[in-house]
């Protein structure tokens, strides 16, 4: 079998995490025991991605569509985020892993939003590994509220549209500390972006698996990897081109 040549490895791997309810509904379960085992499957990925040594892990965990969705499942949702971020601190701790999270953290219910805050501050000082929740997220809201502060910049700090550049932008991203994904994860089989980091997976590898999230586990990570390093990025630029590219 083909093996994981490290020096290839994306630094950054960001999943679209799909597929829970239709686990539950294939085994006859109500849709928050789909979520709750889709947990099992973030922290075998979590561990799995430190292990292997992957810097950034940024996973959809709940999109702003989504609170479109039935209160009760909004509500087993928020709750489920909260007992994970307990139950995963002295992990995170232990294993040297920072979280952060991107999107309107606002919105999120008092008592989830304030674990969070928790979390986030206490793991601020971890630097083997960034793991990034995208909670309340979308991808287009995200770039509307980066062009409203950069405009509001604009008008205070003197900024004229000419001066704009990519980097000027992205520095008003919620990730702007973070490099953009080299690898975007999705599962259940649906060929779609879904309004996720669309800025940010502009030169993205895509791999799409029909495994549902709740089954992704350590195997299906290596084979999305594995798939990922026999590709040629090009960025653009044609076969000759890269061939004389130093490294
Ligand atoms: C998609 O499945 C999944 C979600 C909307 C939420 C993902 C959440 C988790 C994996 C658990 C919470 C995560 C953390 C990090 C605490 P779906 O419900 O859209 O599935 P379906 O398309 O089959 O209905």
């Amino acid at each position: 079998m083909e093996e994981l040549v490290r020096e290839r490895l994306p630094r950054h791997v960001a999943i679209i995490m799909d597929g829970n309810g239709r686990w539950a509904r294939h085994k006859s379960l109500n849709r928050i025991e789909g979520h709750i085992k889709g947990i099992e499957a973030v922290r075998a990925v979590v561990t799995a991605c430190r292990e292997l040594g992957i810097e950034f892990l940024t996973l959809y965990a709940f999109s702003i569509e989504n609170w479109k969705r039935p209160g009760n499942e909004i509500s087993g949702l928020m709750d489920l985020l909260q007992r994970y971020l307990r139950e995963e601190l002295d992990e995170m701790l232990e294993k040297n892993i920072r979280l952060r999270a991107i999107g309107d953290l606002d919105s999120l219910p008092p008592d989830a939003h304030d674990t969070l805050i928790e979390t986030l501050e206490k793991t601020a000082h971890c630097d083997a590994m960034v793991l990034t929740l995208a909670l309340s997220y979308s991808g287009r809201d995200e770039i509307i509220r980066a062009v409203r502060r950069l405009m509001a910049d604009g008008e205070n700090k003197g900024i004229r549209p000419e001066q704009i550049s990519e980097e000027t932008l992205s520095n008003y991203l919620s990730t702007k500390d973070i490099p953009d994904p080299d690898l975007l994860i999705r599962t259940s089989g649906e060929y779609r972006v879904s309004n996720f980091l669309l800025w940010q997976i502009a030169y993205t590898e895509i791999y799409v698996t029909e495994t549902l999230w709740p089954d992704f586990g350590k195997d299906d990570l290596i084979k999305a990897l594995l798939n990922y390093q026999s590709r040629q990025r090009r960025f653009g630029l044609t076969d000759e081109q890269l061939a004389m590219e130093p490294g």
